[in-house]
């Protein structure tokens, strides 16, 4: 059987990725280029920076990806490029760029759900075993996806507010950490003890969403009272607290909806995945359970399109193809 040689193609947020993946499993070239730089002094995401910066590395990380992996337009089986949800400039940028290889060498196009990306890292470091559930949590996403089969996504919970990462990145600013915050809380929760009494949103019994809006206003709210007062609470204390009530929520309705829905395999994505406490408290809370639990380096959390590429092969096998009218879906359903 001949190898499936599928090229991926990210630019939803503040990355630049293009990357060749063969039969959905193995990375061929990966290559990343971060905007975080230029976003940095804003303390966020300037969709405008974001295009233009897009605009500027594509061809320049099209060609590394061919490079390192070696082949050319004419080796591939197809294109597999973002199509949403993201910033809608961004998202264009990459899908003009796809559009534009699959229309002029004449290669299959297919259209990937970015969060789809994000659960489908993980079948670049094991194989993924059904029905699954994965834990997406990015700076945009915290959905709990289950999975019957590949390509089959049913979202059992969603955030009501914001997301994970949103959150880290908010209360980072109030500690006046640089963006993205998410990193410097964890290292700074892991120099502190979770000592301050803070709220965890469990919502009604049942339910497997998210709300992470109040956490993040109490511990402003923490921050500002303790200063009227004359008063600082340690940084470190804050974090602590702040990732003990995240980490416990996320942590507490994964293992619940595991179980319910009897998975073989539990999958976390997306940037906040990089979270030590995180990644701590789910291995030891999945330990005792007979349930795999599969996380990826963190260079595969991140935004990248090998990710992308590992969806779309499976798209492709399945006869999924988008045309030449394809376009960016800023707020695209899984
Ligand atoms: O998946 P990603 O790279 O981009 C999105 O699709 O959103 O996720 C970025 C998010 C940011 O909010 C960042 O602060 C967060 O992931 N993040 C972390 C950590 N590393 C990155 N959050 C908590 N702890 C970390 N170690
Ligand atoms: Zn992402």
């Amino acid at each position: 059987k001949k190898d499936i040689l599928v090229m991926g193609i990210e630019t939803s947020c503040d990355e630049t990725a293009v990357a060749i993946v063969k039969n959905g499993t193995e990375i061929i070239s990966n290559i990343v280029s971060s905007q975080i730089e230029s976003h940095k002094r804003f303390g966020g995401v300037v969709p405008e920076i974001a295009s233009r910066h897009h605009v500027e590395q594509i061809t320049i990380v099209l060609e590394e990806a061919l490079a390192q992996a070696g082949v050319t337009f004419a080796d591939l089986s197809a294109i597999a490029v973002t199509e949403g949800p993201g910033l809608v400039g961004a998202l264009l940028v990459g899908v003009q760029a796809a559009k534009a290889i699959a229309f002029a060498h004449d290669i299959p196009l297919v259209g990937v759900h970015h969060i789809a990306g994000h659960i489908y890292a993980n079948r670049l470091v094991q194989e993924m075993k059904f029905p699954l559930l994965s834990l997406v949590v990015s700076g945009g996403h915290t959905e709990l996806v289950y999975m019957e089969k590949h390509g089959s996504f049913e979202v059992i919970g969603e955030t009501r507010d914001d997301a994970a990462g949103e959150a880290y990145d908010k209360v980072a600013r109030t500690l006046s950490l640089p963006y993205p915050g998410g990193p410097h809380i964890d290292r700074l929760a892991h120099e502190g003890e979770p000592t301050l009494d803070l709220p965890r949103a469990w919502l009604e019994p049942d339910s497997y969403d998210f709300s992470f809006s109040g956490l993040k206003s109490a511990v402003i709210n923490t921050v500002h009272n303790a200063a009227q007062r004359g008063e600082t609470i340690a940084p470190e204390t804050l974090a602590a607290s702040f990732q003990a009530s995240v980490v416990d929520v996320l942590v507490t309705k994964t293992l619940r909806a595991a179980k319910q829905y009897e998975v073989k395999q539990v999958l976390l994505a997306g940037g906040v995945a990089a979270n030590k406490g995180l990644r701590n408290a789910l291995e030891e809370a999945f330990t005792a359970e007979p349930i795999e639990l599969v996380i990826p380096p963190l260079s595969l959390c991140t935004d990248n399109a090998a990710m992308i590429a590992a969806a779309g092969t499976i798209a492709y096998e399945k006869g999924k193809r988008a045309t030449m009218s394809l376009n960016a879906q800023p707020g695209l359903d899984l």
